[in-house]
This record gives structure tokens, C-alpha cells and sequence, in this order.
């Protein structure tokens, strides 16, 4: 085993690469007294809303939340179906059930790993039930095919919502991933590319009657103080994390740019090998929070690299319609799940977040060159 493992992600890297701002950003909270929304959070979501280029931005307790105070917000009714993939975080299909809606699960584009347009038209064509929305999950980095989905589920006459978890920052074309739905949803988890210090999520906006809603779902549905109009829940960004995110939102744009010249030099340096390599979109941005390859020998692959000292994982091993909390009772679309199932086989992260130095980046690419499984 080598001396320095390189570990596959690194949220202490990320701490330590803005640690004076952060700091800062926490004793001015300590300090302010003020720890449940208020001017930090107020602030994060005008400065994350413009950084998105929506206009209402509001922060909740989770990626997970924001899912489900979302699909509340635009209208989805307990019973109603919601369409999304297989293929993603099984925090997705998870929010779906959560807010009383059942999912209906489409199979990904092989190439993207997003969900694949065609099979969402033949099931929007013919649905099993009321489909009110679909969430399209912009997976590893790159946001899902915008260009067909929104006229797609205008057609149907059916909400968008972007799940945004993995791709802060990402453009497709030139509007950034999170303004082409009705809603966008994002995670701040540690490892994500914009990550705070523990759990946090935001929904982004540019409709006035969706943020009203969702400001009072967020606070037990007050209109005013300790007056509900609707019922609620408590999920509420807090004043730290959006401080620490505050504090890291100004390098975002930066560290994407590095994960992209990670990414660049694995795609050069692993050329020639029995990999597949990500595929990137034209005329869209990919921010790598992963860098995913294919291996037909996934499993001996991981293990060499370990010998090796680099880390791996798998995002995702078992898709969500195979797994025990959801098999046998979850709708799929009747086109199937050829590609899920085949992506969930092969599919290998390598080592990725802005701290990996061009030495590390290196030893990944020489590590795979060595090993007799790619
Ligand atoms: C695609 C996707 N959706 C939703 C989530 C849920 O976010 P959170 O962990 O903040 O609840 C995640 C992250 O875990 C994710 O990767």
C-alpha cells in the first residue's frame, strides 16, 4: 500500500483551502447572536440566487428537503406520479415518496447518464396515472439534455424541476443549469461543489408565488409568527452554514475551473485505455463533481488501484428500483432499465475535488496505466 493514499474526495481540503474566511464567517456568527434566519441566510440566498441567475433563492436544511418542499411548492398532490431516473442519489426518488407523490422511474442516456428524452416522451405519451413533474437530475456534473426536456414537459403540461445536487456552476448554453425548470434544487453536502460543514440545501426560483410557498413550508407554512396558513415542516438552512458558504461561494467558479483541468488530464492521460471516459455535451459546461469511467472489470480495477493508494467509489452500485426499500412496488417505465442497470455494473468515480495537485493527478493516471484491468 502506498505511504500517501489519495483519497477519492477531500471536504477538509476544502475547509483548509478558505479556512481564514471561514473561520471568520463562524465567529461573526458566534458573535452576531443571531443563529436560526437571519442576515447570513438572507444574504447567501440573494448572493446564491444572483450567482444562479434566479430570482428567488431559499435555503432549507437539505438537498433532500429541498426536493420535496419543491415538488409541494409547484402543486404536486399526494398520489400524483413524479418521472426521474433510476440512476442518481436514492435521496431523489426518496423526496418523491416523501411528499406523498409516487415515483415513476425513466431509464438514463448511456452516454450522459441523465434521463433519456425519448423513453420520458413515451411514458408522458401514455402514463400510468396523473404525471405532474418530472425531476431531471443533472448527474456527476452535467446537466441532463435542457434542450429537449423543456419543451418536452411543456407539451405535457407538466413542472420541471432540475435537481441541481451535483451540479453548482454547471451552463448549459449560456444559462446556468437550475434556470430552466420551474424549480432547482441543491445540496450542500460536505463533498458537493459548493459544500458547507454539515447538512444544508437551497431551492432557486423565478417564480414569486413558488418562493412564497416555499418560505412558509420551510417554517411549519407561517404566513405570519406562529400563524400557519398551510401545513409545514421545519427545514431551515442555519445562519452557520450559510456564513460558511457565503465565505466559499466567491471561489466556486475557480475550483470548477480546476475540477475541469483534473478532468482534462484524465481524459489525456487514460486515452488508449480499456475505459470508457465521461462524454461531454457540447454547448454545455460539465463541473465534475464526479469523473466517472466504465470498466467491464470494475471490481479487480478498484482493487488494483487501492493496492495502488487511490481511492475510488461508485456512485451508484445498486439503482434505486433494485433495492430493497423500493423493489417490487415502484413503477418503471415500460421501456425498462437496460442502461441503469448496466451503468450500475461499471461505473467507477476516480479521485476528484479542486485540492488534487497535478502530482496526485498524475499518480491516478500512472496507477490506471498500470494496472492489466483497463
Ligand atoms: C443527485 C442528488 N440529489 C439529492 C441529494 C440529496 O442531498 P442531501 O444529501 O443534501 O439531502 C444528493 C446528495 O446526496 C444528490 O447527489
Amino acid at each position: 500500500m502506498s505511504p500517501n493514499p489519495i483519497p477519492q474526495t477531500d471536504p477538509r481540503a476544502g475547509y483548509l483551502a478558505r479556512r481564514k474566511a471561514i473561520d471568520e464567517a463562524i465567529a461573526r456568527t458566534l458573535e452576531s447572536g443571531w443563529y436560526i434566519l437571519g442576515a447570513e441566510v438572507s444574504s447567501f440566498e440573494v448572493e446564491f440566487a444572483a450567482y444562479i441567475g434566479g430570482r428567488h433563492c431559499v435555503g432549507v436544511g437539505s438537498g433532500t428537503d429541498a426536493l420535496v418542499l419543491a415538488l409541494r411548492a409547484a402543486g404536486v398532490r399526494p398520489g400524483d406520479f413524479v418521472a426521474t431516473v433510476s440512476h442518481t442519489a436514492v435521496a431523489t426518488v426518496a423526496a418523491i415518496e416523501l411528499a406523498g407523490a409516487k415515483p415513476l422511474l425513466v431509464d438514463i442516456d448511456p452516454k450522459t447518464y441523465t434521463i433519456d428524452p425519448e423513453k420520458l416522451s413515451q411514458v408522458l405519451s401514455s402514463p400510468p396515472g396523473r404525471i405532474s413533474a418530472v425531476i431531471a437530475v443533472h448527474l456527476y456534473g452535467q446537466p441532463a439534455d435542457l434542450a429537449a426536456l423543456v419543451p418536452l414537459v411543456a407539451k405535457h403540461g407538466v413542472r420541471l424541476i432540475e435537481d441541481c445536487a451535483q451540479s453548482h456552476g454547471a451552463y448549459f448554453g449560456d444559462r446556468r443549469a437550475g434556470t430552466f425548470g420551474d424549480i432547482a434544487c441543491f445540496s450542500f453536502y460536505p463533498t458537493k461543489n459548493l459544500g458547507a460543514l454539515g447538512d444544508g440545501g437551497a431551492v432557486v426560483t423565478s417564480d414569486d408565488g413558488i418562493a412564497e410557498r416555499l418560505r412558509a413550508l420551510r417554517e411549519y407554512g407561517w404566513k405570519e409568527r406562529y400563524i400557519s396558513d398551510i401545513p409545514g415542516t421545519n427545514s431551515r438552512l442555519d445562519e452557520l452554514q450559510a456564513a460558511i458558504l457565503r465565505a466559499k461561494l466567491p471561489a466556486l467558479d475557480l475550483e470548477n475551473t480546476r475540477r475541469a483541468e483534473i478532468a482534462d488530464a484524465y481524459d489525456k492521460g487514460l486515452q488508449g485505455l480499456a475505459l470508457t471516459l465521461p462524454y461531454r455535451r457540447a454547448g454545455t459546461s460539465h463541473v465534475f463533481h464526479q469523473y466517472v469511467v466504465r470498466s467491464g472489470k470494475r471490481e479487480a480495477l478498484r482493487m488494483a488501484l487501492k493496492q495502488e493508494g487511490v481511492a475510488t467509489n461508485i456512485h451508484y452500485p445498486v439503482p434505486v428500483h433494485r433495492q430493497a426499500a423500493y423493489e417490487g412496488r415502484i413503477a418503471v417505465a415500460p421501456s425498462g432499465m437496460a442502461e441503469t442497470e448496466r451503468a450500475a455494473l461499471e461505473v467507477l468515480s476516480l479521485p476528484m475535488y479542486p485540492q488534487l495537485d497535478d502530482a496526485q493527478v498524475d499518480r491516478v493516471v500512472a496507477a490506471l496505466r498500470k494496472t492489466s484491468f483497463s
